[in-house]
């Protein structure tokens, strides 16, 4: 991963070299109503205090789990035993990404959305309530962790979320033969190049016009900017987004040719 000077620093050329989405040189249709209906969604919707109350008591509980290292990503700390109030505050997204999530999926409505990476469930709980008649996968392997994932959806009482517990190596693929076709999907887990790209490909077979899929830190270590820059080269690829934090990515044929924005967020 890059380190803290080298993220600062690439997160300033971002933000000076980003769009703020009000100029010109936004023509797409779909992008101008993702910045001005979504992105820039300044108000408060009541699942933010329902997530953030659930984030505030795990971010004060100092139990601690046993924690398998599936993946790239601990950014923190490589050992095993890790407190909740850890994991809830490193793992988790930050309540303005994780709102952004809920705020894409209230607006596009996807009925089948995967999330690779449940660690507490926090942003799991954002995407459930973006759309209480859509279904949430959610994978996760670290075992406690996605038992105390599933105590959480039962004290928010989501009923829309499946959690599977295991390695996404197998979860992801046995998921995906059971789906006939997927909306929208979160992908937080495992930050190197090569499973990325995997677990890209995989989704790409049960993908439709309206699929839209969201990686989590593409510009958190070289791998993972190389990811990005395959995944946006692809030709099933339409569109890509690049908020810094997050990458999105598109596949809607109305972009005849492909696009790429970096949008200020
Ligand atoms: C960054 S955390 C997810 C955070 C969560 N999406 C949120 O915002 O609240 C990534 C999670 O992915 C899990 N993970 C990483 N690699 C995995 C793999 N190969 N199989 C299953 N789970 C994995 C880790 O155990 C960790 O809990």
């Amino acid at each position: 991963m890059y380190s803290v000077p080298q993220t600062i620093f690439k997160y300033l050329r971002y933000y000076l070299t980003a769009s703020n989405g009000k100029g010109h040189g936004i023509h797409s249709p779909f992008v101008f109503d993702f910045i001005s209906t979504v992105l820039n969604d300044k108000a408060t919707y009541p699942a933010y205090t329902k997530v953030e109350a659930l984030r505030t008591k795990l971010l004060k509980d100092p139990a601690i789990l046993e924690v398998e290292d599936l993946g790239a990503g601990s950014s923190v700390s490589q050992s095993k035993q890790r407190s909740v109030q850890s994991i809830a505050k490193n793992a988790a997204k930050p309540p303005k990404l994780g709102q952004l999530l809920f705020r894409m999926v209230q607006h596009y409505q996807p009925g089948t959305l995967i999330e690779l990476g449940t660690s507490l469930g926090i942003t799991s709980s954002y995407l459930a309530l973006g759309n209480p008649a859509g279904k949430l996968w959610t994978l996760e392997g670290a075992g406690l962790v996605a038992q105390m994932a599933g105590t959480n959806f039962e004290a928010l009482q989501l009923r829309n979320i499946s959690l599977i517990p295991g390695n996404f190596d197998d979860t992801l693929p046995a998921l995906l033969r059971e789906s006939p076709s997927v909306d929208f999907a979160f992908i937080d887990g495992n930050h190197r190049l090569v499973p990325t790209i995997r677990y890209f490909e995989q989704l790409l077979g049960k993908l439709h016009n309206e699929s839209i899929l969201v990686f989590d830190d593409i510009h958190w270590s070289p791998e993972m900017e190389r990811a990005w820059e395959t995944i946006r080269q692809h030709p099933a690829v339409r569109c890509t987004i690049d908020l810094f934090f997050i990458g999105v990515v598109v596949f809607r044929q109305e972009f005849r040719e492909k696009q790429h924005f970096t949008i200020r967020h």
